[in-house]
C-alpha cells in the first residue's frame, strides 16, 4: 500500500520546488502532472494544430505517447513519443498552450491513467490542479497550496530571468490572471480545493517555511 500526497494550487504558488523539497525529506517520488499537459501542448505546436477541443486533436493524441521516466538524480523526465521534450516545455508560451489544451476532456482523460498508476506504484507528491478531486481522490493527504497573484508572478519573474529569459513583470503577471482564470472556470476538472483539503497559503513564507510547512501537514496526516 503506497502513500499519496495530493498537492494542488494555482500556477506559481511554489508547488514544484516546495514539493520536489519535501518528497526528497520523505523519500518520495516527485510527480509533476503540469509536464504532462506542457508535453501535450508542445506536440500540438510542433504540428501546428490550435490547443482547443478539435477532430485534430483527437488524431493528435491517437498517435501520441507520453510516459514518465526519473534519472539518476531522481528528476522527472517527460517522454512524447520516446524523447525527452524536458527542456522545451517551461516557456511562457508553452504554460498558456499548456493551460488552454488542458481543459480538453478527451486530453485530460487521455492522460489519467498514467497518474493514477505513478500512485499505484510508488509513494508519491503529485503535483497539479485536480489531483485531490479528480486523479487521486482516495489520496491520504490533500494539500491545496496558494499565494496571492502578484506574489506568484514575482516568483515566476525570477524564476524566468535566472534562466536568462528576457521577461516583464507586468507580462507575467497578467498571464498568472489568465491562467488562473482559466484553470478555474473551464468546465472540466476546474482547479478548487478538494474536499477536506489543508490550504496553505505561502504568500507571507519564504521557500524554507513553505517546505517545512508541507511536511509538518503531511506527517501529521500519514
Ligand atoms: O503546473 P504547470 O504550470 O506546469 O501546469 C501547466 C498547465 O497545465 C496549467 O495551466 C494547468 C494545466 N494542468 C492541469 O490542468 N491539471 C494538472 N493536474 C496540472 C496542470
Amino acid at each position: 500500500m503506497y502513500t499519496a500526497v495530493a498537492l494542488d494550487g494555482p500556477a506559481g504558488a511554489g508547488k514544484s520546488s516546495i514539493a520536489k523539497r519535501a518528497a526528497k525529506a520523505l523519500d518520495f517520488i516527485y510527480v509533476d502532472t503540469g509536464a504532462l499537459y506542457r508535453t501535450i501542448g508542445y506536440a500540438a505546436t510542433l504540428d501546428g494544430i490550435e490547443p482547443v477541443d478539435s477532430p485534430e486533436v483527437d488524431a493528435l493524441l491517437a498517435k501520441t505517447k507520453v510516459d514518465l521516466t526519473f534519472n539518476d538524480k531522481g528528476e522527472q523526465i517527460v517522454l512524447l513519443n520516446g524523447e525527452d521534450v524536458s527542456g522545451f516545455i517551461r516557456t511562457p508560451e508553452a504554460s498558456m498552450t499548456a493551460s488552454k489544451i488542458s481543459a480538453i476532456p478527451k486530453v485530460r482523460a487521455f492522460l489519467l491513467d498514467l497518474q493514477r498508476n505513478m500512485a499505484k506504484t510508488h509513494n508519491v507528491i503529485m503535483d497539479g490542479r485536480d489531483i485531490g478531486t479528480v486523479v487521486l481522490p482516495d489520496a491520504q493527504v490533500k494539500i491545496f497550496l496558494t499565494a496571492s497573484p502578484e506574489a506568484r508572478a514575482q516568483r515566476r519573474y525570477k524564476e524566468l530571468l535566472e534562466k536568462g529569459m528576457d521577461v516583464n513583470y507586468e507580462d507575467i503577471l497578467s498571464d498568472v490572471k489568465e491562467r488562473d482564470y482559466n484553470d478555474s472556470h473551464r468546465a472540466t476538472a476546474p482547479l478548487k480545493p478538494a474536499e477536506g483539503c489543508v490550504i496553505v497559503d505561502t504568500t507571507e513564507l519564504d521557500f524554507e517555511q513553505s517546505v517545512e510547512k508541507i511536511i509538518s501537514v503531511i506527517k501529521e496526516t500519514i
